[in-house]
């Protein structure tokens, strides 16, 4: 038995999920449900990322505080991930002050440990606004190439660039021209770590092959040490006297939400953070052996392989992550996801007319693991109708209907085939392996070909011919039918929860576990239900419609 901590992306507290996001960090639940059923232990966090200037200018536009404008999307967040069934130990927040108390503590441990020094630089200040400006909100012309940027980065020729670098800049804010001013700040010593974070990264097996790839470019590229506090009213408090005022940088402070998030589970339920975090136990006779997951999108690969290792390295004594499962992006209808321009599915949205197993079921079988994949209404509602329902929810209805009718809701007696019983069991050890591996595309399509054989044995055995000609050839293939409907409800629990669920209704089984299980003669088959409902193929076009209506804006 292992320890599993697995540390699901936080998202923003800025706007409502949309499928993008919620493909990025759905990994993160298969994993936990199928370590549970393994029997180990399992810590699964989250929470909303509540800090940024985003959230902060987007409250002030509205006139309210931005810890209730965060909190109007952490709440959506909440009911978004419980309707899909998230099984986080944790879903919390990052403006908390059991959050705040652990960032500081990071950063005065990787302070005394000479991790952080202080730098003076000039950066951009707003008079009008009285107020320095975040890069993102200097807006001016590229001194590479002319073209209009942005102060992070150049969206036409690429540069890298700093906000003081730009041409006639501008405030995003009230459109006037900021001035350079001097200001200091500390910053995180990461050329330090450089060799440690290189021989970690190159040990880093179990990373997706686009982690690993990112974090070799920056390594060979050489570590540059990184702004750690900000001028910003909204955030982290450098907990140094001198600095009052100024904020410790979003993201070393996000990340550290990992820990904060696991102490604050501690604290709610009696457990152990430490069993998660710390290599070996108090009395020091016995490793710990502890595994971490973390799963995001691409852009979040810089923050999880390197400053939050060089974080938790630099602090000391921290369990560093074994496994990141970074994921590229997902498009829509052939086109990138864009807020701006309201050209996204919000979740909140898609849960109001279909199931969420359907959801779960599209983002992973379609899952951008190793390249970029799409979403269209046409793929997921033939997705829903020909897989879910058409080879899933099929076997289990002809099955139990079946059973219902003929043998008056019994399951009747029958010998396991060991052909089957080796590829239940084979079954069991491949899609562990693919999930461990991150791999869950492979896991359920692996699954699934195990469902369409066995809607395939069914029509070869004829069980409503053989009924009459040779009852207990009949009653072998529905005594059969059930052992792998039993087991298809632990193999796909990690994946479609709602209707594994349902199974678990229609034959009394206890709770999902990863090793064959089997249901004995007699047992009645309680409740049943379709599991899935078809979906009118009219819905592609009225979907379809729906989202080319809803763009707002130009461009
Ligand atoms: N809020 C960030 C995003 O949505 C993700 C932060 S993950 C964290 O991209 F671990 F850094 F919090
Ligand atoms: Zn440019």
């Amino acid at each position: 038995m292992a320890n599993i901590f697995i540390g699901g992306a936080w998202p923003y507290a800025n706007g409502s999920l949309h499928l993008g996001r919620l493909a990025s960090i759905l990994p993160g639940d298969i994993l936990a449900r199928y370590h549970r059923a393994t029997g180990d232990e399992v810590l699964y966090v989250s929470g909303s990322d509540c800090h940024g200037t985003p959230v902060a200018v987007q409250a002030a536009k509205e006139g309210v505080s931005p810890g209730e404008f965060a909190g109007r999307y952490h709440d959506e967040f909440v009911e978004c991930f419980s309707r899909l069934s998230f099984t986080y130990d944790l879903y919390t927040r990052t403006d908390q002050p059991g959050h705040h108390r652990v960032v500081q503590e990071l950063f005065l441990r990787l302070l005394d440990q000479g991790y952080l020094y202080t730098r003076s630089t000039l950066q951009c200040y707003c008079e009008q606004d009285q107020r320095f400006l975040p890069d993102r909100y200097v807006e001016g012309i590229c001194p590479h190439c002319g073209q209009p940027a942005r102060g992070d980065q150049c969206d036409y020729c690429s540069a890298l660039l700093d906000p003081a670098d730009l041409l006639e800049r501008v405030c995003k804010i009230c459109g006037t021209s900021p001035v350079l001013r001097p200001t200091e700040h500390y910053y995180l010593a990461l050329s330090k770590l450089q060799d440690e974070l290189a021989a970690y990264a190159d040990a880093g097996i179990g990373w997706r092959e686009n982690a690993v790839r990112l974090t070799k470019r920056y390594l060979q590229e050489g570590l540059q040490d990184r702004a750690a506090t900000r001028d910003l009213d909204w955030g982290v408090d450098v907990p140094v006297g001198s600095f009052s005022g100024k904020k410790i940088y979003v993201w070393i402070e996000a990340v550290s939400g990992y820990l904060s998030a696991s102490r604050q589970w501690a604290r709610q339920t009696g457990g152990s953070w430490e069993d998660f975090w710390l290599e070996s136990s108090g009395d020091s006779t016995s490793g710990r052996d502890i595994r971490a997951y973390y799963v995001h999108g691409k852009d979040n690969v810089p923050f999880h392989s390197l400053i939050w290792p060089a974080i938790l390295m630099g602090s000391g004594g921290l369990h560093l992550p074994d496994r990141l499962f970074a994921c590229e992006y997902m498009t829509l209808e052939g086109q990138k996801f864009s807020t701006s321009r309201n050209w996204a599915v919000w979740v909140p949205d898609i849960l109001s007319r279909y199931q969420p197993d359907s959801l779960r079921y599209f983002l992973i079988a379609n899952g951008p693991e190793k390249r970029d994949t799409d979403f269209s209404w046409r793929e997921f509602i033939h997705s829903h109708n020909s897989e879910l329902l058409g080879a899933f929810g099929n076997f289990v209805n002809r099955t139990l209907a079946f059973i219902n009718k003929a043998f008056d809701g019994r399951v009747p007696q029958g010998e396991a085939d060991p052909l089957w019983s080796d590829t239940i069991n084979e079954s069991y050890l491949k899609a562990g392996t693919l999930i461990e591996a991150g791999r869950f595309k492979d896991a359920l399509e692996g699954i699934f070909a195990t469902v369409r054989q066995a809607n395939k044995t069914f029509d070869e055995q004829k069980p409503w011919a053989t009924l009459r000609e040779n009852p207990a050839a009949c009653s072998n293939t529905l005594y059969n039918s059930v052992q792998i409907i039993a087991n298809l409800a632990n193999l796909l629990n990690p994946f479609v929860p709602f209707s594994c669920g349902k199974i678990r209704t229609f034959l009394a089984l206890g709770q999902p576990c990863w090793h064959s299980i089997s249901v004995t003669a007699g047992q009645t088959i309680q409740n049943l239900t379709l599991l899935f409902e078809r979906i009118d193929l009219k819905q592609i076009e009225e979907e379809t419609e729906r989202l080319q209506a809803q763009i707002t804006g130009a461009g």
